[in-house]
Parts: C-alpha cells; structure tokens; sequence
C-alpha cells in the first residue's frame, strides 16, 4: 500500500519535472509552452517563458538558472510580445526554430533561416555558454545560433562586430525599460570604418567611446589594465573585426550590459550575498563623454578648479565668447597666418591620453613609432600621430589627417599622441622647455647665494617675482593643461606637513659612482628584491648612505620620459613618504636613488616575535596615523593623484624614531605601467592587499590603495599576516577572521598581545572598526583617505557600521609563498609581477 502510493509520488514528482525542467534539446517532435523549460546539460542556463518586471507580456528568453535573482541574457521575441500564457516554442517542418500563439495559429517570432529550407530535420540545444544553437541533423552543421543576434548582455565566449564576408554584425542593444525588451536607444558597437573602435551610441549618435585596440586594451579603457578573469581575444582582418572575452575560470560568472541610460556595466555574481556585484561602468566623467571639448581639444577632468577644456598647442578656441562661459563644444581652430605645412614644423607629446577618434584614422602596421613621424611629417594634411599598438611594444603607426576628436587626459595611464605644431610654437615650446630648466638652476644658485649671506629677504622676494612673471607669460602653463605642460614647468608642491618645498632639480648620478657605492651590486649589499626590480645599499665617498633600486631592464620609458618622470614624482615630499635623492640613466641600467633608512621595513617588526614587542600600542597607531596621511598626500595632490597599487608592510619603511615612510610610490609612472604590463602581462600588486576589482578584474583607483591600507591597519593591531583568500572558507585570511570576531562581539581576540597593557582597547577596536570599513567590498563603500585621516584623529566621531568584506576573490596563481607564518619578514610577501615571471 505504501510502497505503491511512495511510486505514485515518484512518478507524481517525475512528470512534475519533466514538465518544468525538460532536457537541454529541442527535436523536431516536441514544443515547449509557457511554464515548459530547456536547461543547458551543466544546469547554467534556462530558456523559457518569462514577463520582465511587472509587465503582463510574456516573451521567450534565456536566463542563468543558478542565479536566484532571474537575470535573462537574451530574448527572442524583443519587439512581439504574446498576451497570454498561449505562446510555444518548437521548430517547424522547414528547420526553423518558431515562436506562435493562440495554439499554433500565430506566428510570433522565428529563426528565418532561408537555408534550413530543406528536407533535413533540425535540433535546438541550448549550450552551457548560454548560446541556443540550430543544428542540421544530417550534417550537424549549425545553421543558427543566439549569440550572433545578442539583445543587451554580453557573455563569455560570445563575439561582438562584423563578419566581413557575411555581413553579419553583431552588438548589443540597450532594453527600452526594464519592463520592455524592445530596442531601446543606446548600442554598444564596433564602428569597423577608419581604424576599428567600439563606441557607445545613444540616439544614433556617438555617446562614449571604448577607443580603439592597442593590442591588450581599449585605448579608452585604461584601467582595465589586466584581467584576470577575462581573456580578451581582437581580431582585424579581412574576414572580420571582433572581439570575445573568455572567462579563465568556469565558475565565475560574469556578464556585460547595456543599460537603457545609456551606460556600459559589468557584473559578477555574488554567491554568498545572492546579488550582482557591479565592478565597472563606463561612461564616469564629463570627459568620458564623446566630444565633450569639441574638435582639436584636449579635455582633463582632474583639476576641478578649471574648465576641464584646453585647446591643443598652437590652436585657439573657434567661439571665445562660449569657451570663457565653460561650453567647449565649438572645439579650437589653429591660429591665423600660421603654416604647418614645409615651414619648419615639428610634434609635440602630449602624454597619457585617450588617442582621437580613429573613424577618418589611418593605419600602417609595419611602421615603428619613428618612422610614423616621418611618415606624418612627408604628409601636410597630417596633424597627429600615435602608435597603433603600444601596449605591444609600440608598433604600428596611426596618423590622423584633419581634426582630432574626443581627446580626454587620464590620471595614470593612458597612450602618448604627437600632435603637429607650426614652427613658432614648437621653438616656444622647446624654449620654455630648457628655459624653464635654467630658471629652476637659476632659483637654486639664487637660494643658496641667499642663505649664505643671509640676505634673504630682498633677493628672495625678486626671485619670486620672476617666477610669477614667468609663470603667467608661459603659454604652455596658461594654455595648455595636458600633461605635456608639467614636463618642465616650474612647480609649487602643495604638502600638508611642514617639509621644504621641493623645487630643486634631481641630481643624475653616474653608473660608475653608484656601481661603486654598492660594490658593484654586491649581493653583500643587497637589500631585498621588490616588484620592478633589486635594492642595494649604497655608501658613497662622502659617507652619505642610500638605498639604490635597480630597475629591471624591461622597463620601456625612453631616458628622457623616465628623468621627467622621476623629476615629478621626487617633486612630491612629504615626511611619510621616502624621499627620492636622484636617479641614474645610463647605458640600458635606470635606477632610483632614496634615502637610506636603516630601521628596514614594518613587517621586519610587525611579524618578528621578538622585535615584534619594540612596537607598542603608541607606537603602532602613530605608525598607522602616519601612514595613512602619506597616503592622503599621494592621493590629492591633484596634479599628479598617484595610486600607490603594491600599498604593503613591506613597503613601509622606517626611520630612526620609527616613523613609517611609504616607498615605491609613483612606479608605475616611472616604469611605464603600460609598458610593464604589456611585458609580463600582470598587474603590479600583492595578492592579499589587493582590493577584489583590482584582483579579479584588472580595475584600479584610489579605493584599490584604500583597501591594502585597510587590510595593512589589521595587520598592524593583530600583529598577524594576512593570507591569501579562499571563498569557501573566509575566516581562513586575516580580513574574514577580523569580520568574524567584529560580528561575534568579540574583537578583544583579534589585538596583538605582545602589546600588553600599553593598548587602549577602545582605541584598537576603532581602529579594527576603521579597518574593516576600509575593506568593504563594494569601492564605493569604502571611505577616501581624507575621511579615514579624519576618523583616526577624532576619537569622538562615530564610526559607520562596516559592510561585510570582500570574500569574492578566489585564486589559483597565489600559492602556499601568501601563508600566514608568524616570524617570518618580507620574503614571505610576493608581488604578481614577480610570481608569473619575466
Ligand atoms: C518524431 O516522430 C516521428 C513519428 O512520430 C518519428 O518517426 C521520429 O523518429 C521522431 N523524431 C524524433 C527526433 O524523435
Ligand atoms: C512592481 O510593482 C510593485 C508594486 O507596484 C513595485 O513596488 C515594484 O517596484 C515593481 N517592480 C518593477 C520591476 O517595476
Ligand atoms: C495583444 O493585445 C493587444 C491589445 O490588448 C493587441 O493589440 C495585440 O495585437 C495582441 N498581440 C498579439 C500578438 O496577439
Ligand atoms: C488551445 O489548446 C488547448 C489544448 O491543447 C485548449 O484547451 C485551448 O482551449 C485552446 N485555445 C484556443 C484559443 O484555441
Ligand atoms: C524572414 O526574412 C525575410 C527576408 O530575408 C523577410 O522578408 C521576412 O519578413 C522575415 N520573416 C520574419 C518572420 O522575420
Ligand atoms: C532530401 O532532398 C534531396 C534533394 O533535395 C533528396 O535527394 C533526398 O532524397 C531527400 N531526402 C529525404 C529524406 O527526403
Ligand atoms: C529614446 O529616444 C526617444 C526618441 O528619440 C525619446 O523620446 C526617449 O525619451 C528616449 N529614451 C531614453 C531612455 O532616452
Ligand atoms: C585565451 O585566448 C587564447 C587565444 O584566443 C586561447 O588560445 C586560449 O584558449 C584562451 N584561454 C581561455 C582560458 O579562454
Ligand atoms: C605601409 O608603409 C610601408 C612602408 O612605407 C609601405 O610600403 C606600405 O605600402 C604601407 N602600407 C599601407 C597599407 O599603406
């Protein structure tokens, strides 16, 4: 009796199952109706009938089955809704797959494969990529497939752009409303015209452009630097332009949308949390806006206190009545009378920028950057040039011939374009250049000759003077802001604390004092192995010591890019930051000249059991006061606003009083972050330290620095290592143990006992709650360092509730080197750029 009511159930239960979640094949005999689903074989995607939002229209669509939130990918019927519940899906006696209604009296929607127009039967499958494809049986040739006909979301392994032979083209179209599938008004496309670039377009009109490929990125889309779940493929040639992105592990799952407000994002799924964690978005700034400036202008978003619109060097604004009022739409036209063409004209650089728009653009692969210069220079209608592929050495040649659209500066990266000059401005500009530099010699002499004699007042007032004057006639200061202007000029240092100003010169050491400063790289003198390359200490003559980093020899600045850079980067001195001495160009060796501190590096201390207790509560939490105004420093300075990246214990240094001093700042300007990646194709950083977006999708921005300063304040009150990360097992790192503990009450257990009585307990559980804030997963959540120099210098301001921190990354590249062993220093800590090798 049991048993055959237990079968009856059972089989109940199978015809239930077989009527909701049938198989991933579709075959010519069976259909599928509303409530009837097609489940890929690995269970990752479903296709079925669903009404978006709280619409009443039902649709045929794919979503991803394992996601508890539906999130549908692809629809088929966008622009024909069905009313009711009467719709279904099979595929008729000429192969296609169809759509009808009303019981099969209504064709909705359908494949409309001419050639499946044979006596062949045909099968559906929908595949765990999320692709439903239509296959001939006798030939097992696909003959459709969902992918290339994609609605608003990118996926995995899906390709977007034109088949050159077919004249398919592929891209995303934004939904109307989120209770409306039908094409909205935004596309995200490759335009192939000129030299291949994906643009955004709203109402049919460029909106924000990717740019164009640079060989492992979009030229617009520098931050996207590496990633590490995406495999980008890009392929130009005569049978198609387009690009897909592979997923490296399986299991992430990972979408790219276009939204109705026109907008580009992408998410992954969040397990734990059941939501979409969005990581990315584009566009984000006034500039990010397609011809924003207008034509032959360059547009930099980062000094607030200015229009953000700056004509290009030897032009001037078309409309200046608009241009004063900040509307820089009418763009700038080059000045009256003046000749570019066989008149001794030359380029000039201007660096970290998002190259024009490459629509009317000319390419010429087998040129290098030199030969493009000439080849620019030959032609009077060129007025710019760049390298086609600079993330790939700098081959190829692109020249633009007319005006230059939609230039935009980026704060950290970005390619280097050379724009024409006429002969005038280019002597002005050379001139202002050297002239610049004997001005700063001259301020020098002039500071000295002061001090000596004590005549300070008079001398040093008309040295200013000068300056001023010098500053206001400067057409590169007064005109142009891209970055091409800092080269040289003169500069004030904006620093919080009471440090000299800094407008002395860099000294250049030669090879053969340094080499023999450090005994001629004597391991002996070795003093650690950092991310771009060895330390050495160093004595010279005079007794001075210092700490000489020798960069490794894949560094592709040119000498006088790197001297520039380092002249800004030394520029920025603060008593929290290792000050830089000089640097040595010679030969292939470039090498950066600091300070020497003999206290070695906090995690020296922090995670050494005897020396471990020199660090007392006091002590620990000037260090972190220290650090994180160093950090602020690095920041703000709204010239530069440099991302530290590799922000650790190791490099944080320490002084005779132990002061904390954060050293390897500004690398990836002085190396080339562009060229670097491009070599060993890794992105500089700690596993550990670095923030999940960073991590997983290759992304950077302050809140990345925020982050491994977040993750660095734990390890300073715990006096414990962090490790690296697994997913399924969070309270194993050093983050997940503090949130535990946070969560239980119970953050006593987390402080370092070595510390003793001298620790204020309410202190230290601020500073774990300020810890943990800066943790968060979600960048946006994460306080700024302003605000973090704030909570720790006000003990009375109460503190926001922390949101859970990141759990997301999950990695196979880090290995047992991340462990957390007490007593060991930094040779425990590996950065990426060295775990993968060069
Ligand atoms: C479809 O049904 C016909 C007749 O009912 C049968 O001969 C054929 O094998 C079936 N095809 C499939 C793919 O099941
Ligand atoms: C659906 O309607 C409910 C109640 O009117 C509303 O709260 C909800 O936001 C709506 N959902 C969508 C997606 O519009
Ligand atoms: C759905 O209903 C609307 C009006 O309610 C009608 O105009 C439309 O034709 C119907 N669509 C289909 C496909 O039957
Ligand atoms: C559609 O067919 C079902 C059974 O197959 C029937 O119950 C229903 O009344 C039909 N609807 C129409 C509008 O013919
Ligand atoms: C199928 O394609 C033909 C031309 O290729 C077109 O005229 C027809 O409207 C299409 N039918 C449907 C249902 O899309
Ligand atoms: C299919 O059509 C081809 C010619 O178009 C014919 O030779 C073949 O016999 C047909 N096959 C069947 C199963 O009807
Ligand atoms: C899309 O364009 C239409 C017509 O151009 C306009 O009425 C509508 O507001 C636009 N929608 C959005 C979301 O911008
Ligand atoms: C990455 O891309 C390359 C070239 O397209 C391909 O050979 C490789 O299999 C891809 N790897 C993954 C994990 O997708
Ligand atoms: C590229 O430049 C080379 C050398 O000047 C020339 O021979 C070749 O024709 C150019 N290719 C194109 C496509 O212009």
């Amino acid at each position: 009796m049991n048993t055959e009511k237990g079968s009856v159930y059972a089989l109940l239960l199978l015809f239930l199952l077989q009527g909701s979640t049938g198989l991933d094949i579709l075959s010519q005999n069976n259909t599928i109706r509303d409530g009837n689903l097609l489940v890929s074989s690995g269970k990752k995607f479903a296709l079925g009938f669903f009404s978006p939002g709280n619409s009443s229209h039902r649709y045929v669509g794919i979503w991803y089955y394992q996601v508890s939130e539906q999130t549908v990918v692809w629809v088929a019927n966008r622009e024909r809704p069905i009313n009711g519940t009467s719709g279904a899906l099979s595929i008729d006696s000429d192969g296609n797959l169809v759509l009808h209604e009303t019981n099969g009296s209504f064709l909705v929607w359908s494949t409309n494969v001419s050639y499946a127009l044979s006596n062949y039967s045909t099968t559906a499958r929908l595949m765990d990529s999320g692709n439903l494809v239509l296959v001939q049986d006798f030939s097992e040739r696909m003959i459709w497939q969902s992918f290339d006909y994609p609605t608003d979301t990118m996926l995995p392994f899906m390709k977007l752009g034109l088949n050159r032979k077919t004249g398919l083209n592929r891209f995303l179209t934004s939904w109307k409303s989120p209770e409306d599938p039908t094409p909205g008004n935004c596309s995200y496309r490759i335009d192939p015209t000129g030299y291949p670039q994906l643009l955004l377009y709203k109402d049919g009109d460029p909106y924000w452009r990717a740019g164009s490929w640079t060989g492992d990125r979009w030229s617009g889309v520098p931050e996207i630097t590496r990633a590490y779940i995406f495999n980008i493929s890009f392929v130009n040639d005569q049978d198609e332009v387009s690009i897909m992105y592979g997923v490296i592990d399986a299991l992430i799952i990972t979408r790219m949308v276009v939204s109705e407000s026109g907008s580009v994002r992408r998410s992954t799924w969040h397990d734990g949390d059941r939501r979409w964690i969005e990581y990315w978005f584009a566009p984000k700034d006034q500039c990010d806006f397609y011809g924003n400036c207008g034509p032959n202008s360059n547009c930099n978003p980062y000094d607030p206190a200015h229009f953000e619109c700056t004509c290009l060097l030897g032009l001037e604004p078309k409309s200046p009545g608009d241009w004063n009022l900040g509307d820089g739409l009418a763009g700038c036209v080059r000045r009256g009378g003046v000749s570019v063409c066989r008149s001794g004209e030359g380029f000039v650089k201007v660096a970290r920028v998002k190259v024009p728009d490459t629509s009317k653009a000319r390419a010429n692969m087998s040129l290098n950057l030199k030969e493009c210069k000439e080849e620019c220079l030959r032609d009077c209608s060129c007025t710019a040039y760049a390298s086609a592929s600079e993330s790939l050495g700098g081959s190829g040649c692109l020249t633009w011939h007319g005006n230059l659209v939609d230039t935009r500066t980026f704060a950290d990266s970005g390619q280097d374009l050379y724009i024409r000059v006429d002969a005038i401005e280019l002597a002005r500009y050379r001139k202002t250049r050297s002239l610049s530099q004997k001005a700063t010699a001259a301020i020098i002499l002039v500071s000295i000759f002061t001090a000596l004699l004590l005549a300070s007042s008079f001398l040093y007032l008309l040295v200013i003077k000068k300056r001023k004057d010098h500053r206001s006639h400067n057409p590169l200061v007064s005109d142009m802001r891209t970055n091409s202007t800092y080269l040289d000029g003169p500069q004030t240092v904006k620093d919080h604390d009471d440090e000299p100003r800094g407008n002395r010169d860099v000294p250049l050491f030669d090879l053969s004092t340094i080499a023999s400063a450090t005994n001629n790289f004597s391991v002996l003198n070795k003093l650690g192995q950092g991310g771009f390359g060895s330390v050495y200490k160093g004595i010279m003559d005079s007794g001075l010591e210092m700490a000489v980093k020798r960069l490794s020899k894949l560094s592709g600045q040119g000498a006088e890019e790197f001297k520039n850079e380092v002249r800004l980067i030394a520029k920025l001195q603060h008593r929290n930051l290792v000050r830089i001495l000089g640097c040595c160009v010679e030969e292939d060796e470039k090498m950066l000249i600091y300070e020497y501190l003999p206290n070695k590096s906090l995690d020296a201390f922090l995670f050494d059991k005897t020396r471990r207790s020199l660090l007392d509560w006091r002590k620990r939490f000037e260090i972190t006061s220290g650090l994180a105004r160093g950090l602020l420093y690095l920041h703000q300075d709204s010239r530069l606003r440099i991302i530290h990246r590799d922000l650790k214990a190791s490099n944080v240094l320490l002084d005779e009083a132990m002061n904390p001093k954060i050293s390897d700042f500004g690398m990836a300007r002085i190396c080339g972050a562009d060229q670097i990646q491009g070599n060993t194709d890794h992105v500089v950083g700690t596993y550990g330290y670095m923030s999940p977006e960073y991590a997983m999708g290759g992304i950077f921005s302050i809140k990345s620095d925020v982050y491994s300063f977040g993750v660095l304040l734990l390890e300073i009150i715990s006096g414990k290592r962090n490790s690296a990360y697994y997913h399924e097992n969070p309270s194993s790192n050093l983050v997940g143990h503090a949130w535990e503990l946070w969560k239980e009450g119970n953050c006593k257990d987390f402080i370092d006992e070595s510390m003793g009585d001298s620790c204020s307990k309410e202190e230290a559980l601020r500073c774990i709650q300020i810890g943990l804030l800066c943790v968060q997963e979600f960048a946006d959540d994460r306080p700024n360092m302003s605000a973090v120099v704030f909570m720790l210098a006000n003990n009375d301001v109460a503190l926001a509730f922390p949101k859970r921190p990141a759990y997301v990354f999950k990695s196979k590249y880090h290995g047992a080197n991340l462990s957390s062993s007490d007593g060991m220093t930094s040779v425990n800590d590996v950065t990426i750029s060295e775990v993968e090798g060069r």
